[in-house]
């Protein structure tokens, strides 16, 4: 449903320790944290998650950067959770997102842009499977 959503801080985020920082974020919005937990994603695991992308000239780097380390993935839930946490990471190249988001505030890179979240209630639904089922 609207009201949960998948969230990954990817692994620069998890290296420079800014995992606290984008928790608060998503808590001092009023949205609740269902799950969580620590992982290094293989890389069969990883092409699952973003199989939409596998014809695009950046997957193999995306795959190579998202099982470079451990990162965090968590369930949120609240009203309209998915547009909220899309609305809290700002766009998706950090170069384009607003000041004051998560990526305009602590991204330069549209490959490191530090988060993930689902873009819909059927991937949302698809990643919560994926990698807490
Ligand atoms: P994410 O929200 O995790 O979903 C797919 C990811 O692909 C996206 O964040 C970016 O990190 C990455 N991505 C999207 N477009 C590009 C691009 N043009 N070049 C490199 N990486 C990209």
């Amino acid at each position: 449903s609207n009201k949960h959503t998948f969230v990954m801080i990817k692994p620069d985020g998890v290296e420079r320790g800014d995992v606290g920082n984008i928790i608060s974020r998503f808590e001092n919005k009023g949205l609740e944290l269902q799950n969580m937990k620590l992982m290094h994603i293989s890389r069969d695991l990883a092409k699952k998650h973003y199989q939409e992308h596998k014809e695009k000239p950046f997957f193999n780097e995306l795959i190579d950067y998202i099982t470079s380390g451990p990162v965090i993935v968590m369930i949120w839930e609240g009203e309209n959770a998915i547009s909220a946490v899309r609305f809290l990471m700002g766009a998706t190249d950090p170069q384009k997102a607003e000041p004051g988001s998560i990526r305009g505030d602590m991204a330069l890179s549209i490959t490191k842009n530090i988060v993930h979240g689902s873009d819909s209630e059927e991937s949302a639904q698809r990643e919560i499977n994926l990698f807490f089922k």
